[in-house]
């Protein structure tokens, strides 16, 4: 299992030969290795966790270019299939949708998730989290959310091995509490820091988590560098 960090939330996951981008926020992410997602031979699919700009991302220019199936919740996968994303698979928190050897497992994440149009806001489903689980095991990628309880659940129902935490603070959980989750409510060997450092507003230091998780590894990834389990 091979995964790299494109910075903010982006994750590049290859397992059981499968290509898939979570959250390709490329365009307007100054961490993102330029030109990056351009160069893949594949993607099969892109997972997106919730509706926000800085998640949905680059998501429909890519999905076109790669032919990928797109994994999200309904209102997301409808709003950009009318953008021109042919293949959709709507799904809501509990859900899974198997397709070519993954599973794709929607789970809960607190947060927000509508966009803002013509000045009024307009809801793009709820937040989730996704757990991507292939022959090589399982990983949980928490989109944006808060510590909450019920991330036991997650570990109970599928077992992930591999975590991308957020921890930038303000909008999601800062890494205490991600420290929290490792110890407390996940068995993760491999804990990736997500959603820090992208803009001045992320004050969450990802050497805060290193230095209390007590449970797992903790990978501060460098953008564009993969790394493996
Ligand atoms: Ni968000
Ligand atoms: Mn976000």
């Amino acid at each position: 299992m091979r995964m790299t960090w494109l910075g903010h939330s982006a994750v590049h996951l290859e397992t059981a030969g499968k290509s898939v981008l979570i959250d390709p926020f490329f365009t307007g992410n100054p961490k993102h290795p330029k030109g990056w997602e351009d160069g893949l031979e594949r993607v099969d699919a892109i997972v997106v966790t919730h509706g926000h700009e800085d998640h949905t991302g680059d998501t429909v220019r890519l999905a076109q270019k790669y032919g990928a199936t797109l994994f999200a919740q309904y209102e997301i996968c409808m709003w950009m299939n009318g953008q021109g994303v042919e293949k959709v698979q709507p799904m809501n928190t509990g859900g899974t949708v198997e397709e070519g050897g993954l599973a794709f497992s929607m789970v809960p994440a607190f947060h927000s998730a509508g966009i803002m149009r013509d000045g009024e806001p307009r809801s793009m489903g709820d937040p989730a989290g996704f757990v991507i689980t292939g022959s090589e095991g399982a990983v949980y990628h928490a989109g944006d959310t808060c510590l909450f309880s019920d991330m036991k659940l997650i570990q109970r129902l599928y077992q992930p091995k591999v975590g991308f935490l957020p921890v930038g603070d303000r909008f999601t959980m800062n890494p205490s509490h991600a420290a929290i989750a490792c110890n407390e409510l996940l068995e993760l060997e491999l804990v990736v820091p997500v959603h820090w450092g992208t803009f001045d507003l992320l004050t969450g230091d990802p050497r805060v988590l290193e230095k209390e998780v007590r449970r797992g590894r903790v990978h501060i990834a460098e953008p564009g560098v993969p790394f493996e389990l």
